[in-house]
């Protein structure tokens, strides 16, 4: 049966992936937060998974305004990821596993979880940037991969509370597929940011840290938080905690921490580390 490895929380601002293509890391704005990586990376190494679910949010690429789905997944054998225009380089395709993914579409369905099911999908900085933080230079991918995304950008989005839930249906989803699978979820976005508006450039140091300890073991505080108060408390973008939630669900009630990390500011955002794996 398929085996959720761990649950990765990590940021996916695209000036990463920029300074990754620039080869900017060791530069002093950068080595702080490229160094809290490297723990993450080894363990990647000894964990060996084969497939990553990445749960993100579509900015645009994928998605527009006038067709948002609150939630969708990819049921591809391929993702290509594509100019969005923040000058981030074009990656090798990254391999799908479209039987696995219509797995998870079917067992979702069941738990009254409807998914916009995509056979064809481009994949965003939200997907592709924390894919190169977790192999970075990778010119084969180690793992198939398996794309959620959740609408943080089109007004009304998914209630924190409703994406918690749906991460724990998609974790037992996945313990279910039969095959022999070692599974790393990844939930991309936040911590606090807003990129428009009067409070462009908003941060709040606090609560992001305050999510970043309440995640680990106790989600259901964040989970009622209302959209609107996540707006208020972490800026226009800081909705993007829906994706961490949706992570820390699928690892199950009880999680162990191994690493946490956070930088401020990142571009415009207070970043996020997290490593966790599921406990007894
Ligand atoms: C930034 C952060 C994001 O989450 C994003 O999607 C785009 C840009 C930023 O801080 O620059
Ligand atoms: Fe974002």
């Amino acid at each position: 049966m398929a085996k959720i490895v761990g649950g990765i929380g990590t940021s996916h601002i695209p000036a990463i992936g920029l300074a990754m293509a620039r080869n900017e890391c060791a530069q002093p704005y950068w080595k702080p937060f490229f160094d809290a990586y490297k723990p993450v990376r080894e363990w990647l190494g000894a964990a060996r998974p084969t497939v990553a679910v990445v749960i993100y949010n579509d900015h645009g690429l994928n998605f527009f305004l006038d067709k948002m789905p609150a939630f969708a997944i990819g049921a591809a054998n391929e993702y290509r990821n594509a100019d969005e225009g923040w000058g981030l380089p074009t990656l090798t395709p990254f391999p799908g596993d479209a039987a696995f993914s219509w797995h998870l579409i079917e067992s979702l369905a069941a738990a009254d979880f409807d998914l916009t099911t995509c056979q064809e999908m481009l994949v965003d900085h939200g997907f592709v940037v924390p894919m190169q933080l977790m192999w970075p230079g990778a010119t084969t991918w180690p793992v198939r991969t398996i794309p959620i995304c959740v609408n943080t950008v089109q007004h009304p989005l998914p209630t924190p509370a409703r994406c918690l839930r749906f991460g724990e249906v998609l974790g037992k989803a996945i313990e279910s597929w039969p095959a022999d699978e070692r599974v790393i979820v990844l939930g991309t976005g936040g911590l606090s940011h807003q990129l428009d508006g009067q409070r462009a450039g908003f941060i709040n140091k606090p609560f992001d840290l305050y999510c970043l300890e309440k995640i680990v073991h106790e989600p259901a505080l964040l989970a009622r938080y209302s959209i609107k108060e996540l707006i208020e408390l972490a800026g226009t973008q800081g909705p993007e905690l829906i994706q961490w939630l949706m992570m820390r669900g699928a690892l199950g009630p009880k999680v162990r921490q191994l690493e946490r990390n956070y930088h401020v500011p990142i571009s415009n955002t207070g970043s996020g580390l997290m490593l966790l794996e599921k406990a007894a």
